[in-house]
């Protein structure tokens, strides 16, 4: 789970964001209690996404499966340093619509950032917004140094990180690309 030293000051950590057609959407820090909300994500994903975020082969989701994957990747994760959750609510409930992480892998290493946004909402600046607030965190915490693994036919991811004006290297090979860079 969330590294112990910043579960405080992230715990009142609500910024309210705008998709591009105007759709209200929260960012937030995960909390324990996410964990269903998490898993619902996961099942709401499509097999391309999860491809492109996870890298290995990740069978569509049932909810069962869901659950164990975000208890794995999220809630008990020990390495993970911070996640950030984008939120909107339908019909009085919420909903996770993305999900954007930075893990330390080990002391000497960049922090590695990962993000995935559903299907039916990519394209609308959430994914931007998620990254904003995991940079704002990585400033403040001198987490500046980041890398991000990547399938060498994610093109999207690239002109997504030269959008958000990241200044990157990258290391390719047949099927990953590596970025290097600061938040
Ligand atoms: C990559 C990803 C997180 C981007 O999130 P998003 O919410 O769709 O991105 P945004 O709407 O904030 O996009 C911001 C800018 O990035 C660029 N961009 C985003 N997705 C793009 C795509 N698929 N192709 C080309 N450019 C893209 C665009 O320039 C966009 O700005 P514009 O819409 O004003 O032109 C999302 O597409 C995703 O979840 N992909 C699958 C998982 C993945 O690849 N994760 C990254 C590896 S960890």
């Amino acid at each position: 789970m969330l590294t112990k030293k910043y579960q405080n000051e992230l715990s009142d950590n609500i910024n309210l964001h705008f998709t591009k057609q105007g759709q209200a959407f929260q960012v937030r820090p995960l909390r324990e209690s996410d964990l269903e909300l998490v898993a619902d994500l996961l099942v709401h994903l499509s097999r391309e996404s999860l491809f492109l975020r996870f890298m290995t082969p990740f069978p569509k989701q049932t909810p069962e499966a869901a659950l164990e994957k975000t208890l794995k990747l999220w809630i008990a994760n020990p390495q993970l340093v911070v996640a950030m959750l984008a939120i909107v609510e339908i019909d009085g409930q919420e909903q996770v619509i993305g999900i954007g992480e930075v893990n330390r892998l080990a002391d000497a290493l960049p922090v590695e950032v990962g993000l995935v946004v559903r299907d039916d909402f990519q394209q609308q600046g959430i994914g931007s917004a998620i990254v904003f607030e995991l940079s704002a965190f990585g400033k403040k915490h001198d987490l500046n140094s980041w890398q991000a693994i990547l399938q060498t036919e994610n093109r999207g991811v690239m002109d997504f990180a030269r959008k958000l004006g990241f200044a990157f290297n990258s290391k390719r090979d047949r099927e990953m690309i590596e970025l290097n860079g600061n938040l």
